[in-house]
């Protein structure tokens, strides 16, 4: 039986194991996908056992992402570009990394609006952390010409551009307005906009009327961001959907089967997420 889990400290409230769960359940695997709760000095040892405990791979979530970097002997571009993985798995005996919110994002993106390959308007990413990290990777990977990151500290957009180069400006608060009124794609990577979270103040009446808007906060499902750009007509792409498909790559690895993210699979987790 092959095994994989996800690790985090605290990781109760991982949705990991319903998709994986789900997968193994369809594709008829014998497999299982275990929560394992895994306290900050234990990490390095944990990873350095993964495979004496039988485990084909991992999944990673807060606060161990950069210790999974750390770990990894081979790390994926994905990895290297953003400084911390969220996917783990061995491979000729030894641990490779990959930071898979980088697919994820991306292939939602394209696959629930593709029109926005079609124009060549810039791209603004609200926020700054390690998520808008591995957006912004992306964006570049598929050959925009130009990204702009908006953050409330100027100063970590700034480390952003000067890590990824010339095609990436960083830009203050103050001006979400003026960089998101020719925006093609606007991405929200902030924390607003969750349950019981301020909303992010951006006023969707500047967008191009082409402008896609979206947003990795999926508790709600629909944010008052995507709602206000929904309302006005614009493309929307939800956060769940990044969620679901950052999951692929990493169950390919350990079961052997790349997983199709299906309507049934969503509603499971809508379900969930809904206390259903
Ligand atoms: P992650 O790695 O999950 O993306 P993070 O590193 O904690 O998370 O980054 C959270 C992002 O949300 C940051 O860009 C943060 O802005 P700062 O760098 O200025 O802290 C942003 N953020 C969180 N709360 C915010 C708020 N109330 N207003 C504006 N931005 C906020």
């Amino acid at each position: 039986m092959k095994r994989a889990c996800v690790i985090g400290w605290p990781i109760e409230h991982s949705r990991s194991p319903l998709i994986h769960g789900h997968w193994i359940r369809t594709y008829g695997i014998d497999g299982s996908y275990t929560k394992v709760a895994v306290k900050p000095e234990d990490v390095a040892t944990f990873f350095r056992t993964l495979e004496q405990q039988g485990f084909a791979g991992c999944n990673v979530t807060l606060p161990h992402k950069r210790a999974a970097y750390e770990a990894a002997a081979v790390r994926e571009a994905s990895a290297e570009a953003v400084g911390v993985a969220n996917t783990m798995w061995l491979e000729g005996g030894r641990l490779h990394c990959a930071n898979s919110d980088t697919y994820g994002f991306m292939r939602h993106l394209t696959v629930s609006a593709p029109a926005w390959q079609t124009k060549d308007s810039p791209i603004v990413i609200i926020g700054a952390g390690g998520a808008a990290r591995a957006i912004v990777f992306g964006f570049l990977q598929a050959g925009v010409g130009a990204v702009r990151v908006v953050n409330r500290t100027r100063a970590r957009a700034e480390e952003i551009a000067a890590h990824f180069g010339s095609r990436v400006s960083a830009h203050g608060w103050e001006e979400m307005r003026s960089v998101t009124a020719d925006a093609g794609v606007v991405v929200n990577t902030t924390s607003l906009g969750m349950a019981k979270q301020g909303a992010l103040d951006l006023d969707v009446a500047v967008l191009p009327a082409h402008c896609v808007v979206a947003d990795i906060v999926y508790v709600p499902l629909e944010t008052r961001l995507l709602a206000s750009a929904r309302a006005r007509g614009l493309a929307v792409v939800d956060g769940l959907g990044m969620l679901l498909h950052q999951a692929v790559p990493g169950f390919e690895k350990w079961f052997g089967v790349r997983p199709d993210v299906t309507h049934e699979l969503r509603e499971i987790i809508v379900a969930d997420i809904e206390g259903r």
